[in-house]
C-alpha cells in the first residue's frame, strides 16, 4: 500500500516535471542567443521614417500613449476578463523606456513575446499578431523610437492581474497552447498586392485581436480567421469580415473598402466606437496603396459565403418573441421622431456625407444589436481624417432615453422602412 502510494508519487512527480520543462521548452522555441555585445545598427533617415509609418500601422500609440500624455511614454490601462494590463514606456529613457535596449532585444519583443530582462509579455500586447513582421520593419520601428521619440522619464505602473493570471507561470502555460513564433510566409499563388495586404492585416493591423473569436484562454484562434469577436470588456462586437451580413467587404468596389479605411465613411457604410479609433489613430495615414492592398486581401477573405457566425452575440429570433409588438413599435416610432429623425430622415434615410442611413443598413440589420444599443447610449463621432476634417457627431441618449426607450427604438429602426431584423429585447438590453 505504502509503496504504491510511494510509487503513484513519484510517477506525479516526474509526469509534473516532464509537464514543467515542455512548457520551458515551448516558450523559448525558435529563440537564438541573443549576441553578446550589440550589433552595430545604422538608422538612416530613411529606416525611421519608415519605422514611424510602421508605428502608425500597428497602431502603438492608441495603447503606449495616454490621452494627453507625453508620445509613446506608457500608461494605458488595457481591460482584459483577467485583470488590468498597462502597457508600457517605449521612449528612448535608459531606465523607464526602451533606451538600454538592442534591436535584437526589441525583436526578441515583437517576435517572441519577450522583455529585455527575459520576463514573458502578455498577449494584450498583440505579438501573436506582430511576430509575423520581418526583421527589416522591427529594426525600423525600433530606430524610430530610439531616434525620434522624445525620452520620457514616466515610470511603469504595475499591471493589475487576477491570481493566478498575473503569475509568469500561469502565463508559460498560456503561451506553450496558446503561442508559437510566425513568419509571414509571401504565398507563391497569389500577387504581390494581396500579400502585401495579408502581411499588413495579419501582422502589424493585427485586425484579428477584435475581429476574431478568443477560447476560453482568451486567445485568438488563427482557425477561425476574422470571423467576428466580441470586445467583452467595451461591450462592443467587431462583426465578421467574412460575412456578407455583417463587415465582409467582398462585394464591394476596392475604392469603398479605401475611402472606409481612409476617412471612416463610405458610400457602404461608416465605423463608429473602436473602430473609429482604429481609423482615426492608424488606417487613415497609411498610403492609397497599402490601403489598396489591405482591401484586396479583405475582398478575398476565405469564406465570405455564409461563414459561422460563431461567437456573435445574437438578438433573440424572431421565433421567441411574437413578430412584431405594435405598441413598442408605436412607443419607438414616437421617440424617433422626437429624437432621431431630424438626422437620420423621417424614413431612415439619413443625409449623404453628413448622417448615415438607417433603413437598408447592415449595420443596423446585423443579428447582434450590441453596436446600435452602444452607439444610442454613448453617441459617437466618425473619426476626424484628412478625407472627412469635420464630422458630425450623434449625441449620447444615456441620460435622456431609459433601456426600454432605447430598446423600443431600436426595435422600430430594425423593423421600418424596409428594415426586417428582429426586435431589440430588454435582455440584450441587460448583456451591458
Ligand atoms: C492593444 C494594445 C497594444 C498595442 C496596439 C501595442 N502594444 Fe505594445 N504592449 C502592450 C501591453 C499591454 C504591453 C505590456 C505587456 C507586458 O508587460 O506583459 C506592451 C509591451 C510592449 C513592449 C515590451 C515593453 C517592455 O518593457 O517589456 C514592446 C517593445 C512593445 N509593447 C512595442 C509595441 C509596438 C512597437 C507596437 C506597435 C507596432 C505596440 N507595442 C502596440 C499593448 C499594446
Ligand atoms: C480595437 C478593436 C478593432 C480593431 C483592432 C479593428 N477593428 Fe474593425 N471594427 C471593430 C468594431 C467594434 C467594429 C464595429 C463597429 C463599426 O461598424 O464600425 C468594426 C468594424 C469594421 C468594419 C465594418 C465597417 C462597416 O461600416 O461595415 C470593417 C471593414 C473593419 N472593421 C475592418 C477592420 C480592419 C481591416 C482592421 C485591421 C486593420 C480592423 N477592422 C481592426 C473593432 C476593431
Ligand atoms: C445630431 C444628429 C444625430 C441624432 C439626433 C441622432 N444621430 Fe444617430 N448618428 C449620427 C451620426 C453623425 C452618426 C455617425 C457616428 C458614428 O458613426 O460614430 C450616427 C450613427 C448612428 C448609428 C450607426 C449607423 C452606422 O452606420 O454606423 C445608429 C444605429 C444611429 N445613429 C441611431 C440613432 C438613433 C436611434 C437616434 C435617436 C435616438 C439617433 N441616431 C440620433 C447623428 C445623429
Amino acid at each position: 500500500m505504502m509503496r504504491r502510494l510511494l510509487w503513484s508519487l513519484v510517477v506525479l512527480t516526474a509526469l509534473a516535471a516532464l509537464f514543467a520543462a515542455t512548457v520551458a521548452w515551448l516558450n523559448v522555441r525558435g529563440e537564438e542567443a541573443l549576441p553578446d555585445a550589440p550589433v552595430a545598427f545604422e538608422a538612416t533617415p530613411q529606416l525611421v521614417e519608415r519605422g514611424r509609418y510602421l508605428a502608425l500601422a500597428g497602431n502603438c500609440a492608441t495603447c503606449h500613449t495616454t490621452r494627453g500624455g507625453a508620445p509613446y511614454a506608457g500608461g494605458v490601462v488595457i481591460d482584459t476578463p483577467f485583470g488590468a494590463v498597462v502597457a508600457g514606456n517605449l521612449t528612448p529613457d535608459k531606465t523607464h523606456g526602451i533606451g538600454s535596449w538592442s534591436a535584437a532585444h526589441f525583436w526578441r519583443a515583437m517576435h517572441h513575446g519577450r522583455s529585455k530582462d527575459g520576463r514573458l509579455l502578455y498577449p494584450a500586447f498583440p505579438y501573436p499578431n506582430f511576430t509575423r513582421i520581418t526583421r527589416e520593419d522591427s529594426n525600423a520601428i525600433y530606430a524610430y523610437l530610439q531616434q525620434e521619440v522624445p525620452a520620457s522619464t514616466r515610470p511603469n505602473d504595475a499591471h493589475r492581474l487576477r491570481f493566478p493570471y498575473g503569475t509568469q507561470a500561469a502565463l508559460a502555460v498560456w503561451r506553450a497552447f496558446s503561442f508559437r513564433p510566425q513568419t509571414f510566409v509571401a504565398s507563391a499563388g497569389q500577387p504581390a498586392e494581396w500579400n502585401r495586404g495579408a502581411y499588413l492585416v495579419e501582422g502589424l493591423g493585427h485586425c484579428i485581436a477584435c475581429h476574431g473569436a478568443r477560447n476560453t484562454l482568451g486567445a485568438t484562434q488563427d482557425a477561425r480567421g476574422l470571423s467576428g469577436g466580441s470586445l467583452l470588456v467595451e461591450g462592443w462586437y467587431a462583426p465578421s469580415l467574412t460575412s456578407p451580413r455583417e463587415a465582409g467587404v467582398a462585394d464591394w468596389p476596392t475604392a469603398e473598402i479605401v475611402a472606409l479605411l481612409q476617412t471612416g465613411t463610405s458610400a457602404r457604410g461608416s465605423v463608429m466606437g473602436p473602430m473609429a479609433d482604429v481609423v482615426y489613430r492608424s488606417t487613415q495615414h497609411l498610403n492609397d496603396e497599402d490601403l489598396r492592398a489591405m482591401a484586396r486581401y479583405l475582398q478575398q477573405l476565405p469564406g465570405a459565403e455564409g461563414a459561422s457566425k460563431a461567437g456573435a452575440p445574437r438578438a433573440t429570433t424572431a421565433e421567441a418573441q411574437p413578430r412584431r409588438d405594435e405598441s413598442l413599435m408605436l412607443r419607438g416610432q414616437r421617440i424617433y421622431d422626437q429624437r432621431c429623425a431630424y438626422c437620420h430622415g423621417d424614413q431612415g434615410q439619413g443625409q449623404p456625407g453628413a448622417f448615415p442611413p438607417l433603413a437598408g443598413n447592415r449595420a443596423v440589420l446585423m443579428d447582434s444589436p450590441v453596436n446600435l444599443i452602444q452607439i444610442v447610449r454613448r453617441g459617437g463621432f466618425l473619426p476626424a481624417t484628412g478625407g472627412n476634417p469635420r464630422p458630425h457627431g450623434m449625441p449620447p441618449f444615456a441620460q435622456v432615453l431609459d433601456d426600454n426607450d432605447v430598446s423600443a427604438v431600436l426595435s422600430f429602426a430594425r423593423g421600418s422602412w424596409g428594415n426586417d431584423a428582429p426586435p431589440v429585447t430588454a435582455r440584450d438590453m441587460l448583456r451591458r
